[in-house]
């Protein structure tokens, strides 16, 4: 059986520029859907997985993220003294355990294989999992989860996959595909960002991997690859090279792209829907636009 994964590593070095100006004093991570930033949805799939050391690759400007994990003795105080217990079990999801958490920089931004590098150290030789906060993925059993048991069976690397339309397919690591099983397929090779026409399946690779620590190896060579960056996508191909196995899951789940705008707001409607206090106006408000919309045309 293969070890157990119990770090994960969470990039979240980049400037969301696609957010400014918003992003020029918010780091992208703490951007909320409805009251949750979106690095809390990360933490608690991670949680749920079983994950128990939580490490961060950051950049300048992301001090806001170190003191959301911080306890907030003062506020903590307010509320107690308040009463408020309800909110303070909110808080507590915020809390790590001393030593659970660990951030390092990415100096230069150079990639997404770069900064899962720059945790090397914190790694060591053992399988760790990587999730980028912008894919928020609302499943009933955690996407990532639903890995970890996959991965139980099959050891190797794997990385989430979905089916996207053709013509998305080259915003994607896409995968070609030696074996379909369903819900795992085998990977034959993999490529960031296919120009049009030109990707192997429209299989794509969505932010959440589970990785041998040989990737980490493949990624001392720092070989630049698709728009001139350090692609953890190659690093993940190298091993197919090297004959070890790479699978791609299928899982189960509805995934925001919460790095562009439109998925954004997509996934703040879908999560405000979903919660039972808000479901009632938040509906009935979609529907008079619509109506209203419709009636427009
Ligand atoms: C990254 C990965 C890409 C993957 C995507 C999923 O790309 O490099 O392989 O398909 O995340 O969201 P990015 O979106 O950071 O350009």
């Amino acid at each position: 059986m293969p070890k157990k994964v119990t770090k994960a590593i969470f990039p979240v070095a980049g400037l969301g520029t696609r957010f400014l100006p918003a992003t020029k004093s918010v780091p992208k991570e703490i951007m909320t859907l409805v009251d949750r930033p979106l690095i809390q949805y990360a933490i608690d799939e991670a949680r749920a997985a079983g994950i128990k050391e939580f490490i961060f690759v950051t950049s300048r400007g992301k001090g806001a993220l170190e003191d959301y994990f911080d306890h907030a003795p003062q506020l903590e105080q307010e509320l107690r003294k308040k009463g408020k217990t309800e909110l303070l079990d909110i808080l507590k999801d915020t809390n790590m355990d001393s030593g659970a958490i660990a951030y390092i920089r990415q100096h230069k931004a150079l990639g997404l294989g770069h900064a899962v590098w720059c945790a090397r150290r914190l790694v060591g030789d053992e399988p760790f999992a990587v999730i980028l906060p912008d894919d928020v993925i609302a499943a009933e059993k955690p996407c990532l989860q639903q890995m970890v048991e996959a991965y139980a069976e099959t050891g190797g690397s794997m990385v989430a996959a979905m089916e996207v339309p053709p013509e998305k397919a080259s915003s994607y690591g896409v995968l070609e595909v030696s074996e379909d099983m369903g819900d795992l397929v085998k990977v034959k090779s993999m490529v960031e960002k296919p120009a049009p026409g030109t990707a192997p399946s429209n299989l794509a690779v969505i932010g959440r991997y589970i990785l041998s620590p040989n990737v980490l190896t493949n990624l001392n060579r720092m070989k630049s690859g698709a728009g001139g960056e350090i692609q953890l996508t190659d690093a993940i191909a190298e091993e197919i090279a090297q004959d070890q196995a790479v699978y791609g899951y299928r899982f189960s789940g509805q995934r925001f792209d919460c790095g562009s705008k439109s998925g954004f707001l997509q996934a703040t409607v879908s999560f405000g829907l979903a919660r039972e206090e808000l479901r009632d106006d938040l509906s009935a408000y979609i529907r008079d636009i619509v109506n209203m919309e419709k009636a427009a045309e």
